[in-house]
């Protein structure tokens, strides 16, 4: 058996351009999802995974994050003179341990591979770690990284979260060349990001959640711009199998919501409104409400 993933490493220098205005003076991890940043999700993720050390890749503009993950002693103060327990448990959450989380800029937007290779110098040679985006948020009643992790343990190797797609939306993703299918496992012959339309070597779709050989960051180290003129992880992975190492799809159980796009957004939004036990009948009744009302207008 590998070594424990105990690292995980957030890219989050994106411009969230597809939410302007409110991403201006916000980072889009900062959106919020009923009352929790898409970034909170991430971490809680990461937390049940076995995950203990957090790094986070961000630019210029994403102070508002830092901030979040620090005390915040005023108000905690406030909330305890108010005997508001609750609250303050709810903000233990957002804390870290001192020296839990490192943060490294991007300082120029080439890419998911170029971000994660960004924090190369933070992860040691045998040291296998994590990737999450924040963007893909995952509801499942064992949380995805968790489901990887367990595959892992047993199978070493790399591993990237794998899903289903339309054969039509296949070109927004990173595409898995399946070697061996074998449920929820699948051994991978080689990936390919956004192939151009009718050429996606199957219609397995790469989701944001990896585990990987510490390998990946010297192949980045090799990789030349790909699909989009960006450094791409994908072709990092895709390495990997070159060189002979095992690379791995894992089906993961689970609702991906896709919260970089609007659409994807709002229906998270519904699922974990709907999910929260305090919310479910007013908001149930009124999105029936809604629907009857749109029902009637056709
Ligand atoms: C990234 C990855 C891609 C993956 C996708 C999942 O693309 O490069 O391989 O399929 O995340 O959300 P992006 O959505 O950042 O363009």
């Amino acid at each position: 058996m590998g070594r424990k993933v105990t690292k995980a490493l957030f890219p989050v220098a994106g411009l969230g351009t597809r939410f302007l205005p409110a991403t201006k003076s916000i980072p889009k991890e900062i959106m919020t999802l009923v009352d929790r940043p898409l970034i909170q999700y991430a971490i809680d993720e990461a937390r049940a995974a076995g995950i203990k050390e957090f790094i986070f890749v961000t630019s210029r503009g994403k102070g508002a994050l830092e901030d979040y993950f620090d005390h915040a002693p005023e108000l905690e103060n406030s909330l305890r003179k108010r005997g508001k327990d609750e609250l303050l448990e709810t903000l233990k959450n957002t804390n870290m341990d001192s020296g839990a989380i490192a943060y490294i800029r991007q300082h120029k937007a080439l890419g998911l591979g170029h971000a994660v290779w960004c924090a190369r110098r933070l992860i040691s040679p045998n040291e296998p770690f994590a990737v999450i985006l924040p963007d893909d948020v995952i509801a499942a009643e064992k949380p995805c990284l968790q489901q990887m992790v367990e595959a892992y343990d047993e199978l070493g190797g790399s591993m990237v979260a794998a899903m289903e797609v339309p054969p039509e939306l296949a070109s927004a993703y990173g595409v898995l060349d399946v070697k061996e299918d074998m449920g929820s496992i699948v051994a991978v012959n080689g990936m390919v990001e956004k192939p151009k339309d009718g050429t996606a070597p199957s219609n397995l779709a790469v989701i944001g959640r990896y585990i990987l050989s510490p390998k990946v960051l010297n192949n980045l180290n090799k990789i030349k711009s790909g699909a989009g003129g960006e450094i791409q992880l994908t072709d990092a992975i895709a390495a990997e199998i070159e060189e002979g190492r095992n690379v791995y799809g894992y089906r993961f159980r689970g609702q991906r919501f896709d919260c970089g796009s609007k659409a994807g957004f709002l229906q998270a939004t519904v699922a974990f409104g709907l999910a929260r036990e305090e919310l479910q009948k007013e908001f149930s009744e009124y999105l029936r409400h809604m629907v009857s009302l749109q029902k009637a207008a056709q």
